[in-house]
């Protein structure tokens, strides 16, 4: 395994690899989500790279930049173990030439949900991604339907920006009690740990309740919020139930819908979704 900082190494290494090339990018801490990913993507393609870069600018001003966890070494230890060809670890002068002023935008989409409660985010992932990718020129790329409004984003990107490559989003990697793996799961103490299954549980309530036949979306997002409200830990930001295309929310009667939630767990902030109507997610 190839572990390179500098982008000139990093594309001459990447010429030599066998195609199709998957790419996995990712912010580092690995977790089993991340390395299901990895996985995915070396059943796929002939060679597989990932990314480990804390990119500044998908983070708000008083966001965990400075606080998220890192852990280079263990992190190249488990792409090791997997058979990754390559690992690039750039540093922010690679990746933002001083003066930068060029940007990626995804206009509607980043309107919503987690755009709307971070602004500016998606235009830093966008940016970094667009960048990964004319860095790596892989085939695939290989995306968490965790962060499922970012899937989203990410391929409406590809798809406008004519960028040659297919963009797989795999599901959800959970722990046992349910909650979605993330590299901000070590914020939490004890007691926040336990909270935090409010997510998870609160989308499977949603989720029976529209297997039951519930159709209202007002109804749906109220299935979710009580569960959400019975735990004193849990402050959610918000609850939606929006269009799994548009990422508009829904009112009244729906058939499909991407279920959604931020949620604070002290000063930690989690997110988490499910899909109903349609076999994804
Ligand atoms: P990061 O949070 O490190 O996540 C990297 C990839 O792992 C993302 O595609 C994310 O959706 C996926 N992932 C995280 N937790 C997962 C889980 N429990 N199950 C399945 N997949 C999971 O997302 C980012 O980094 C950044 O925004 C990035 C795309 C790298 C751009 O900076």
């Amino acid at each position: 395994m190839k572990v390179l900082s500098e982008l000139q190494e990093l594309r001459q290494e990447r010429a030599r690899l066998p195609e199709p090339f998957g790419l996995v990018p990712t912010m580092g801490f690995l977790h089993e989500g991340h390395m299901s990913l990895v996985r995915a993507a070396k059943d796929r393609c002939a060679s597989v790279g990932v990314s480990i870069y804390v990119n500044p600018t998908q983070f708000g001003p008083n966001e965990d930049l400075e606080a998220y966890p890192r852990d280079l070494e263990r992190d190249l230890a488990m792409l090791e173990a997997e058979g990754v060809d390559l690992v690039w670890t750039p540093t922010d002068a690679e990746l933002y030439s001083p003066g930068a002023q060029t940007w990626v935008t995804v206009e509607e989409l980043t309107q919503f949900l987690e755009g709307a409660q971070r602004p500016g985010h998606f235009r830093g992932v966008t940016t970094v991604v667009a960048k990964l990718f004319l860095a790596f020129q892989p085939q695939q790329a290989f995306f968490g339907q965790k962060d499922a409004q970012q899937a989203r984003v990410i391929q409406r990107m590809v798809t406008d920006l004519l960028f040659p490559v297919e963009v797989v989003v795999c599901p959800i990697v959970r722990e046992a009690d349910g909650l979605a793996l993330s590299s901000r799961n070590t914020y939490l103490t004890g007691p926040q740990r336990k909270a935090a299954t409010a997510l998870s549980r609160s989308l499977r309530a949603a989720v029976e309740a529209f297997k039951g036949g519930e159709r209202e979306a007002e109804e749906l997002r109220k299935v979710m919020a009580a569960v959400l409200d019975a735990e004193p830990l849990a402050q959610p930001q918000y609850v939606s139930a929006a269009d799994p295309d548009t990422l508009e929310e829904l009112h009244g009667a729906i058939d499909r819908a991407l279920f959604s939630m931020a949620v604070y767990v002290g000063k930690t902030r989690l997110i988490d979704n499910a899909i109903v109507g349609e076999s994804e997610g």
